[in-house]
């Protein structure tokens, strides 16, 4: 049976990685990785982590199973800082889940349950979303999202889309630090979203992927707090994993809104349903941090702290790129006001793979670049050799 198998492709970012590994130049500079980097390019644990850690190990006392539904308490604190105020008034039922990945998949096959059949997703995204939407049988219809030349969201043609989309679908929207573009949405376009997806009866589905990354813990989730409480019904798959930095330890939830709590512990039994054929119950660590730092005041200060230094480093050194390419291409100044770790840098394939053999600079094809893969000292030198392109 194997050996009838047909190779899959590898993963590109992964190949990249395994590129960049093997060239022995100096001062290469890696803009590919999905994760954050410090100016040492490491990608730390939280200090906050270390101490939850430490606190968990003590106080552990059994590694029997969580239940279907993981941890309540770290899903009743996790839901306070995605929802706010807006998601304390809302009947939310959560699930947690291994990754905000799983989370997504997870959405997938409750919309589908529901009677979904399609799924609204803008472009460029996140490659894995298509691939995890139609592994789970949700048919992907792309819209338009962003236009890389321009750097500017293409607002009035996904309007134009969403708009035809048909009662019964699903809509994926990026909470904040949209990945790859880095491109935000305003309070007004966040609004004409909720009218727009109000009125067509269309699912929201919003990926929190990057809480805290962009303008602050409860800016990046304003657009998502307006449009869960404009609509009956949304899903809303977060992640740990950047947020907290814990990655590897597989850490997210699901969580399914709704205006009344029948519809919403509905929810909870098919979602507790739908993982129980799939991996069981989830992974505890990670979560068990979570719900550790977000119960005391100090580990949640801390962690805080850790995380908006995160984010002035980034936007710092979206400012020393923005600066640099003044006068080289002026769409490129958006670089500035872009959220979190990614930007889509409007190159070609030739001009990505001239940095990657004359210059050493590592990024996927698409033009996509993880701001956090730089280093301050090294910034001016690298943008000099974007600007050298042109
Ligand atoms: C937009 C987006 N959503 C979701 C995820 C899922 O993250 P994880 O499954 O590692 O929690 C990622 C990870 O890179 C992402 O970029």
């Amino acid at each position: 049976m194997f050996s009838a198998l047909s190779r899959q492709p590898d993963d590109a970012l992964l190949a990249l990685i395994g590129l960049y590994r093997q060239d022995p130049r100096p001062g290469k500079v890696d803009l590919g990785v999905g994760v954050y980097r410090d100016e040492e390019g490491h990608t730390p644990v939280f200090r906050a982590v270390k101490a939850a850690e430490r606190l968990l190990l003590d106080s552990q006392d059994s590694k029997s199973y969580l239940g279907l539904e993981g941890d309540t308490v770290y899903l009743d604190r996790l839901w306070r800082l995605v929802g706010g105020e807006t998601g304390a008034r809302l009947s939310a039922a959560g699930v947690q889940t291994p990754g905000g990945s799983g989370a997504l998949r997870l959405a997938a096959d409750l919309a589908l349950r529901g009677g979904a059949r399609r799924i609204w997703v803008g472009m460029p995204s996140w490659p894995n979303h298509a691939g995890i939407f139609s592994a789970a049988g949700l048919e992907v219809v792309p819209y338009p999202f962003f236009d890389s030349a321009s750097q500017t969201v293409l607002f009035d043609r996904m309007i134009e889309a969403l708009d035809g989309a048909g009662a019964g679908d699903v809509a994926l929207l990026h909470g904040s630090c949209h990945n790859p573009t880095g491109a935000p949405l305003s309070s007004e376009q966040w609004a004409l979203i909720a009218t727009t997806l109000e009125k067509r009866g269309v699912l929201p589905l919003i990926d929190l992927a990057y809480q805290g990354f962009g303008r602050g813990l409860d800016e990046d989730a304003a657009g998502l707090r307006h449009l869960i409480a404009a609509v009956p019904e949304s899903l809303v798959a977060v992640s740990s994993s950047k947020s907290f930095g814990l990655y590897r330890e597989r850490t997210g939830a699901i969580f399914a809104v709704a205006a009344a709590p029948a519809a919403a512990d509905l929810a909870r039994s098919n979602l507790m349903a739908l993982a129980r054929t799939s991996y069981s119950m989830p992974p505890d660590h990670g979560a068990a941090v979570v719900r550790t730092i977000l119960g005391d005041e100090a580990l949640t200060r801390d962690w805080i702290d850790e995380l908006d230094g995160m984010r002035a480093r980034i936007q710092g050194l979206r400012r020393i790129l923005a600066a640099g390419l003044r006068g080289v291409a002026p769409a490129l100044q958006s670089i500035e006001t872009q959220e979190g770790m990614f930007s889509l840098l409007p190159l070609s394939e030739a001009e990505v793979l001239r940095l990657r053999s004359e210059h050493a600079i590592y990024m996927p094809t698409s033009g996509r670049v993880n701001i956090a893969g730089l280093k301050t000292a090294e910034a001016e030198s690298v943008v000099a050799k974007f600007a050298a392109l042109r």
